[in-house]
C-alpha cells in the first residue's frame, strides 16, 4: 500500500535511496522506473504503463505476480505469528514443513539437512562457512581454500565477493579471503582454447586440476559454481563439464557447492540446475524461487556425506555457530510452502524448458542482421543476449556507453521489460509465462535492436 502521492514518489525518487550496481549520481540524474503492481508475468508502473516483466523481478518471481495461493498462505500465517526464533531452543511450524519438502525435494542428490536464512547472498556465506567447518570436524583444518569459476556471481557477501568471478564486484571491496582462486570458465562463446565442447571442458578441467595441485589438495575445502552462470552473461557451459567436474572433485575429496540461487527450483528446465547435468552436489545453496520473491528466505542444503561429519557424536566445534535473526522466518517459510506447491503442481521446470526453447528459438536470429548482438544463448528461461563491439573478434561493448541500456529502453517502448547487465541483455520471465507472453518478449527484442540500428 503506497500511503504518498505520485508526485512526492517522482520527487523522492533516488534521492534517498541508494540502488545496487548504477553510480548514485547517475540513478538521480535517471531515476529507476517506479513499479506499483504485478499480475502474473505482466507489471505496471506509476504512470500506468503495463509491461511483459521479462526479468521476473530478478530472476526469482517464478510464480509470477499478485498470486492467491502465496498471498493467503502468507496472510494466514500473519494471523498466527509472523516470526519466532530458530535459533537453538524454539522453532516455528512452517520452517519444519518447508525442510521436510526442501529434503524430500532433493532426495535425489542425497540431501541431509538444511539452514535457513534471509536470501541467496547469505545461503552462499552458510555454504563456504559450514564446508570449513566440516573439514574441521573431519580433521583437516588446513582446508580452507575455494575455487570458483571467473564471471561467476555468488551474492555480495565477503565470502560471496571472494569467490565472485568478476572483477567489478572484487575490487572495491578488497582485501578478500585469502585462498580464492579463479579459473576460465567454461565459456564456448568466449575462451582462448576450444569452441569443441569436450576440448573445452577438458581444458578447463586441466586447469582445475593445475589449481588444485598447485596449491594442494589438502588446502582445498570446495569448488563453487552455479550450473548455468548468470549475472556473469548467462554462461551455459558444455554437457560434459558439470559430470568431469563432480569426477575431479572426487579424485581430491573437494566439496562441491552448486550455488543454485538462480537455477534452483526449475529456471535452468531441470528441478535443480545441476540435476540437469546428471550431477549429485554436496551442498546446494538456495533463494530466489524458493518463495518467487514473496518474502526473503535463503536455504543453504547439504548432503549426506556432508553431515556425516556431525552425526558422529557431540563435538563441541560441531555446533552451528552460524545463523541470522531471519533464520527460518516464519513468513518467508510459510511462502515457500505455498510457493513449491505451485512450482510441483505446474510442473514450472518443464514450462520453463518448454518456454526457454521458445524464446531462444525466436531471438536466434537477431546476430545475423545486428551490428549489435553477438549472440544468443541460454538454458530454460535463463537468456542472454551477448552485445559486441567488433562481431570478428566477439569484444564485448564497453558498458560505460549505455548501447545495453539504450536497447533496453526500446524494448520498454515496445512494452517489455528486459535487463541490461555488464555487455549482455538478460530475460529471465516468470516461469509461469505462456507462448503468447514470450512472443510479445520476442517481438519487443526483435524491434529494440533494429530500432539500435536505425539510431545508432
Ligand atoms: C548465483 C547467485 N548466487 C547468489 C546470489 C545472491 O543472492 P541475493 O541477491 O538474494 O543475496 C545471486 C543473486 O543474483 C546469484 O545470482
Amino acid at each position: 500500500m503506497v500511503t504518498k502521492d505520485g508526485n512526492f514518489l517522482r520527487e523522492n525518487n533516488a534521492r534517498h535511496q541508494l540502488h545496487p550496481m548504477i553510480h548514485p549520481l547517475i540513478s538521480e540524474e535517471n531515476p529507476p522506473q517506479i513499479i506499483v503492481k504485478g499480475d502474473g508475468y505482466n507489471v505496471t508502473d506509476i504512470d500506468g504503463n503495463t509491461f511483459v516483466d521479462g526479468i521476473g523481478g530478478l530472476w526469482n518471481v517464478n510464480v509470477g505476480h499478485n498470486r492467491a495461493e502465496v498471498k493467503a498462505a502468507i496472510a494466514a500465517q500473519m494471523d498466527e505469528i509472523a516470526y519466532y526464533s530458530s535459533f537453538a531452543g524454539t522453532t516455528t511450524a512452517p520452517s519444519i514443513e518447508l525442510s521436510a519438502k526442501i529434503i524430500e525435494m532433493s532426495a535425489e542428490e542425497n540431501m541431509a539437512k538444511v539452514l535457513f536464512s534471509a536470501n541467496g547472498s547469505d545461503a552462499v556465506e552458510t555454504a563456504l562457512k559450514l564446508s570449513r567447518q566440516y573439514w574441521k570436524l573431519e580433521g583437516q583444518p588446513e582446508r580452507t581454500g575455494f575455487i570458483s569459476l571467473k564471471q561467476g556471481y555468488h551474492g555480495i557477501q565477503f565470502g560471496g565477493t571472494s569467490v565472485n568471478g568478476s572483477t567489478y564486484y572484487r575490487n572495491v571491496y578488497g582485501p578478500l579471503l585469502p585462498g580464492c582462486y579463479q579459473v576460465d570458465s567454461p565459456w564456448s562463446y568466449r575462451n582462448p582454447y576450444s569452441e569443441d565442447p569436450q576440448e573445452l571442458s577438458d581444458a578447463i578441467i586441466t586447469q582445475i586440476e593445475r589449481v588444485i595441485q598447485h596449491n594442494g589438495a589438502n588446502t582445498i575445502s570446495a569448488f563453487i559454481a552455479e550450473p548455468v552462470q548468470g549475472a556473469g552473461g548467462v554462461i551455459v557451459p558444455p554437457a560434459q563439464f558439470w559430470p568431469a567436474l563432480r569426477k575431479l572433485l572426487d579424485k581430491y575429496d573437494i566439496l562441491l557447492i552448486s550455488d543454485e540461487v538462480v537455477t534452483g527450483f526449475g529456471r535452468s528446465g531441470s528441478m535443480f540446475g545441476a540435476r540437469g547435468w546428471g550431477v549429485k552436489p554436496d551442498i546446494m545453496c538456495l533463494a530466489k524461487g524458493i518463495t518467487a520473491g514473496y518474502i526473503p528466505l535463503g536455504a543453504t542444503v547439504l548432503n549426506e556425506r556432508v553431515m556425516s561429519a556431525w552425526t558422529k557424536g557431540v563435538d563441541p566445534n560441531g555446533f552451528i555457530f552460524h545463523g541470522y535473526t531471519a533464520t527460518g522466518h516464519a513468513l518467508g517459510c510459510a511462502a515457500a510452502n505455498a510457493t513449491l506447491k505451485i512450482v510441483e503442481d505446474e510442473d514450472l521446470p518443464a514450462n520453463a524448458k518448454a518456454m526457454g526453447d521458445r524464446l531462444l528459438k525466436g531471438l536466434q536470429d537477431i546476430p545475423n542482421w545486428s551490428s549489435l548482438a553477438g549472440e544468443v544463448r541460454g538454458k530454460g528461461l535463463m537468456v542472454g543476449i551477448d552485445m559486441v563491439a567488433d562481431k570478428k573478434t566477439r569484444e564485448p561493448i564497453d558498458p560505460g556507453k549505455g548501447q545495453g541500456e539504450m536497447t533496453a529502453g526500446f524494448a520498454r517502448e515496445e512494452g517489455v521489460i528486459v535487463r541490461p547487465a555488464g555487455s549482455n541483455i538478460i530475460i529471465s520471465p516468470p516461469l509461469t509465462i505462456d507462448a503468447e507472453g514470450v512472443d510479445k518478449i520476442v517481438d519487443g527484442l526483435n524491434k529494440a535492436f533494429r530500432k539500435y540500428e536505425e539510431v545508432k
